[in-house]
């Protein structure tokens, strides 16, 4: 488990290296945008979505620098997804990674557009031929492609919208995993997939990868609902009892806490049985898997 956490470290840092750079350099009074969107995609996560671009991609190139700016993107549209989901119109949280949230520190309208600059920023990023020459046009368009679609209304924003729609309301076991699939699990199998993608990867390994991240992102998910009850805001850096307070229907709200926790197992089981499918060292895609089901942030 060490050595899993330390080349999840190791992909972090070298993300952290370049994010600050591709910010946008404005002058006033659209400074403040930037700033909410520094405060956010900026020192703080776990960086997950990004980890997968790379760890996949490392599995057929030594180098992954090439790949940072495509592990820069998921990160942006994540950042975007978590301001907007702590506004008051969504789930109405103001702690997140430790501190306030977007909104608490620039107020709501600075946040909406912090949001909206960092979903159009990780496109503008992705396609910027400082970036893209190292690839095959298509493989860059590819990637954009899926990328639109995973944060689109077939993804983690359709996702979102089922949350909403069911907050206070009886959810159907299909529909809670629909929803699961969609607002977490989307975004984290794009980003399995975006590292293949750009690997040049061959088409059953690029089904392999999001095989594997749609079952990490399923559990992430359900484990992140069980340390909504069960975990401590100290180390989460986000409030507990979120979720009871907006009344959403949740995997353990559905089933109990244990049966989630057996839930998380078997899908991890599920998500290690699909590496099998892909080549090279997937000894760090297996740990990670088992670091997030026991994670306590
Ligand atoms: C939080 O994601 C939102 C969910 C999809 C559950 P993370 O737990 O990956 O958040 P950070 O990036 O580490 O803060
Ligand atoms: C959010 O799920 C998923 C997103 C797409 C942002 P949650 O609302 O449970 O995430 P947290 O707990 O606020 O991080
Ligand atoms: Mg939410
Ligand atoms: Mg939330
Ligand atoms: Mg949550």
């Amino acid at each position: 488990m060490e050595a899993v956490k330390k080349q999840l470290a190791w992909y972090a840092d070298s993300l952290e290296a370049v994010l600050a750079s591709y910010l946008p350099q404005c002058p006033l009074p659209e400074d403040q945008v930037a700033q909410a969107m520094g405060y956010s995609l900026l020192g703080g996560g776990k960086r997950i979505r990004g980890a997968l671009v790379l760890a996949f991609y490392h599995l057929y190139h030594e180098e992954t620098e090439a790949a940072l700016p495509y592990a820069g993107a998921l990160e942006m549209i994540h950042a975007f997804s978590l301001i907007h989901d702590d506004l008051p119109c969504m789930d109405d949280d103001d702690l997140r990674r430790g501190k306030p949230s977007c909104h608490k520190a620039f107020g709501e309208a600075q946040a909406l557009l912090a949001g909206d600059a960092l979903l159009s920023l990780a496109f503008d990023i992705m396609t910027e031929p400082q970036h893209s020459r190292f690839f095959p046009p298509e493989r860059v368009l590819q990637a954009v492609n899926r990328l639109g679609r995973a944060t689109g209304l077939g993804g983690m924003i359709g996702g979102q919208a089922i949350d909403l729609a069911q907050e206070g309301k009886d959810t159907p076991a299909e529909l809670l995993e629909r929803m699961h699939k969609l607002k977490t699990g989307a975004l984290l199998a794009v980003a399995a997939e975006i590292g293949c993608i750009l690997a040049g990867a061959d088409r059953e390994a690029g089904q392999a990868a999001v095989e594997y991240a749609a079952h990490v992102g399923f559990a992430f998910q359900i484990m992140d609902d069980i340390l909504d009850i069960t975990g401590d805001t100290a180390l989460l850096g986000k409030p507990v009892g979120s979720d009871e307070a907006n009344g959403k229907t949740t995997y353990v709200s559905l089933y109990g806490l244990d049966a989630a926790r057996n839930e998380v197992e078997r899908l991890n089981a599920k998500a290690k049985k699909a590496l099998d499918k892909l080549p090279g060292d997937t000894r760090f895609l297996k740990g990670l898997a088992d670091l997030l089901v026991c994670r306590q942030s």
